[in-house]
């Protein structure tokens, strides 16, 4: 009995550990107003100086998790704030 506890712990640790390294965000974190705040800081100052910077209402959540893994790194945001900016665009993206 003990031991197929102890096994159920490793294996899911297993599980976890082995998981994707990269700190990819998929899901929503920060939902404080403050955070959100500061992601539509870091948005509006990141976020258009490449291009005019995008409607929120572009992409459904799906999308947004697609398009900024392609410009978070390209906007240099910390895993942080490439959060903090997702949180806020789905929060605002009305979809
Ligand atoms: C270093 C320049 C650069 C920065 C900074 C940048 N982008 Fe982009 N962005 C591009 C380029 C180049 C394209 C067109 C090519 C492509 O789609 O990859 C693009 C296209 C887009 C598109 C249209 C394509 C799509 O998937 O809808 C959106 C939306 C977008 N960027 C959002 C953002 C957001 C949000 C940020 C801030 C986190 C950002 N961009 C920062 C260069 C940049």
């Amino acid at each position: 009995m003990k031991k197929s506890i102890v096994i159920t712990i490793f294996s899911a640790a297993f599980i976890v550990s082995c998981g994707p390294k990269s700190t990819a965000v998929t899901v929503p974190k920060f939902s404080s107003a403050e955070n959100l705040a500061q992601g539509k800081t870091v948005f509006e100052n990141s976020c258009n100086r490449c291009h005019k910077l995008p409607d929120p209402a572009k992409h459904d959540d799906q999308g947004w998790i697609k398009t900024l893994s392609r410009m978070a790194p390209k906007a240099k945001l910390t895993d942080e704030q490439h959060q903090m900016v997702y949180d806020y665009l789905i929060s605002v993206n009305k979809k």
